[in-house]
């Protein structure tokens, strides 16, 4: 595993959905889980825990798309823990995309009833990974290979359109883009989508993934702010919870400085 420029990975990454099964070598896995001592959370007060799986722990009728790896987030179900767990595993993402390790969030995949009770903590997610079935295309050449909404349909922003850049091309399930951010560049309100638009029986599953979805772009903006010399602190601001716009709700706002 190398040290990669994680705003450049943005650009690059994809999900990669086919695996070769051979297992990576000792040593990388060890790389990787080491990494997993470095995530950093969005919100410190929630407890949180990373497993690598290998697949003989996933519960069999869930395994349709089969990686030889996976990465189990387990998280205390507390406040806004599904933001949290989006923004803490997406640097994953990012850095196995960099090392030539294709990776994708899976939101089917569970694992077994034994890996489940060696965590207090509630199971949130899985990151499938290992080796692309085919190297040559695990990685994106130009931004025009992303399937993405316009800046204009995610943000009434005008002037941070480099910083919100990264936000646009974040992974989200069912690519459902599910953020909208409004504000200035110096303090920017971040809002998801409701799942209105679904099934009654489908929409706690696709408001939990909307809001992981939430955590991987908030984390998007964290890299970029960084990557043009700023930081960012986050903050609850209780204007902006009561100016959401119909069909999306608050989630937190961003302090760029
Ligand atoms: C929270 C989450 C859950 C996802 N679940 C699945 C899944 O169950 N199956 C799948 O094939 N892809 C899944 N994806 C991958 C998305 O479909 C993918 O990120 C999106 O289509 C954008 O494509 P890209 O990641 O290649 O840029 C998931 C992504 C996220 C962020």
């Amino acid at each position: 595993m190398e040290k990669i420029d994680y705003y450049d990975s943005i650009f690059k990454r994809k999900s990669i959905k086919r695996y070769d099964l051979t297992p990576l070598d000792d040593n990388t896995l060890a790389q990787i889980s080491n990494e997993l001592n470095n995530l950093k959370p969005l919100y410190d007060d929630i407890k949180t825990e990373v497993k690598v799986l290998s697949l003989d722990e996933i519960e069999a009728k869930k395994k349709k798309k089969q990686a030889p790896h996976y990465l189990a987030v387990f998280s205390e179900p507390k406040n806004d823990y599904l933001v949290n767990a989006g923004f803490m595993l997406q640097k994953m993402d990012l850095l196995l995309s960099g090392n030539d390790i294709g990776s994708c969030w899976l939101g089917s995949p569970q694992p077994k009833e034994e890996v489940l009770k060696t965590s207090d903590l509630e199971f949130v997610i899985v990151m499938a990974f290992g080796k692309p079935q085919d190297i040559g295309s695990m990685h994106r050449s130009s931004v025009s290979e992303f399937k993405r909404k316009p800046i204009s349909e995610i943000s009434d922003i005008k002037d941070t359109d480099e910083i919100l850049e990264a936000a646009r091309l974040a992974p989200s399930a069912g690519n459902s883009q599910p953020w909208f951010f409004t504000g200035n560049k110096n303090l920017i309100h971040a809002y998801g989508s409701k799942p209105y638009a679904v099934k009654e029986h489908k929409a706690p599953r696709v408001k939990k993934y909307n809001t992981i979805s939430m955590g991987i772009s908030l984390y998007h903006l964290k890299v970029a702010a960084e990557h043009f010399g700023k930081k960012m602190e986050i903050l609850f601001d209780k204007t902006a919870e009561k100016n959401a716009h119909e069909g999306y709700e608050y989630i937190v706002s961003l302090k760029i400085g």
